[in-house]
């Protein structure tokens, strides 16, 4: 880089060579060394998701809260449940409750929808970065670590987390007092690399007890195989299955939830209670079943809707046969092109695996 250079000296400054060794900080801004954990938009304040409809999963988030409050609680947190039972929406109403008490110290909520967000490698570095701001014995020591090793974001998990996680949190001061943070996962399922989202859960829950004492980490996902094998492993964790919940609870809160959303439509108490049943408890399918009830032209469309949807008796065992109402209907409004690029469509998409 330097070759052939004569009398030149340098004042600070950051310059790099571009092989990620030998990178000289000397006098660079701390923040620009924070920004070397390069982290993800991908945090509860980016609005991926909305929070709970307020009155709704009460029970649940008093619970969440509950534990969270309580260091000496297991220092994991397990929210399992499968697709579209609610719980991204419970993880982000429990992100903004942890904020309002100062007990947040990062989230991050994963989606295969963006290449950063599925990436199971970009989560530690993520939430070190979301803890050292808010937290400056913290900072000071990622600070240090950062220095000493530029390249810490872009190692293996293990070193990810003993490095920029365990290691800068054991050398904070006792003299800094009483310190404790929640660290929040939402839908780990949604990484794409199997072997690297095992690991993490592995290497999280084989943490030593004096970084439990100090972090607790919610994790919600839904209950794939290569994830429950490693998390039941471990005795360090609640876990809260959202599909055994009892359905009159759940039930409840989706008839709530139907209510609020369409209470300017001609809509009866028991149109609502045959809505739920059929959404059991499953949100997505209510919110599936809101959209469609809401795009209707008019109160004689209205109607027309609600006999499609209560004249399909299924109950929602698979949400498959909502769609495929739904698809078919989008299907006879369509001009006859269309139409055969949405069968292909809806064949490939609804062909039994
Ligand atoms: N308590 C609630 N109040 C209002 N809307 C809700 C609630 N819970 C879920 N929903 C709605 O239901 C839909 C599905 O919820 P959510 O995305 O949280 O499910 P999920 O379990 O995370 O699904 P996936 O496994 O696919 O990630 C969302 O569109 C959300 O807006
Ligand atoms: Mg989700």
């Amino acid at each position: 880089m330097f070759n052939q250079a004569h009398h030149f000296d340098i004042h600070g400054g950051d310059f790099s060579n571009n092989t990620n060794h030998n990178t000289y900080y000397g006098a660079s801004h701390p923040q620009d060394i924070l920004n070397k954990l390069n982290p993800v938009n991908a945090s509860f304040k980016f609005g991926h998701h909305s929070p709970c409809l307020e009155g709704t999963r009460i029970g649940i988030l008093e619970m969440l809260m509950r534990w969270a409050r309580n260091r000496h609680s297991q220092p994991i947190f397990w929210l399992s449940g499968i697709a579209g039972t609610g719980k991204s929406t419970i993880a982000q109403s429990f992100c903004e409750s942890l904020e309002k008490d100062n007990l947040l110290g990062g989230s991050f909520f994963c989606s295969r929808e963006s290449e950063d967000h599925r990436n199971v490698g970009r989560i530690i570095p993520t939430l070190a970065y979301l803890l050292a701001k808010q937290f400056e014995p913290y900072y000071d020591q990622i600070i240090a670590a950062l220095e000493a090793d530029t390249t810490l974001a872009s190692q293996s998990i293990k070193r990810q987390l003993e490095h920029l996680l365990l290691h800068p949190l054991q050398n904070i001061n006792v003299s800094e007092g009483y310190w404790y943070f929640v660290l929040v996962i939402d839908a780990l399922d949604e990484c794409e690399d199997v072997d690297a989202t095992q690991n993490v859960i592995s290497i999280l829950t084989a943490m030593p007890p004096a970084f439990y004492s100090h972090v607790h980490v919610f994790i919600s996902c839904c209950p794939e195989y290569y994830i429950q094998q490693e998390l039941e492993r471990t005795s360090n964790k609640y876990l809260f299955k959202l599909h055994d919940m009892q359905t009159e609870i759940v039930q409840k809160d989706i008839q709530l939830y139907l209510h609020r959303s369409l209470c300017r439509q001609p809509i009866s108490d028991n149109d609502i209670i045959l809505l739920s049943e059929q959404a059991g408890k499953y949100f997505i399918y209510a919110f599936t079943q809101v959209q469609y009830l809401k795009k209707a032209p008019g109160n004689v469309a209205f109607r027309s809707r609600m006999s499609d949807l209560l004249e399909n008796k299924f109950v929602a065992k698979s949400i498959d046969s909502l769609y495929n109402l739904l698809l078919t209907k989008a299907i006879d409004g369509m001009q006859a092109n269309e139409k055969e690029g949405c069968k292909i469509f809806y064949k490939l998409c609804c062909v039994p695996i």
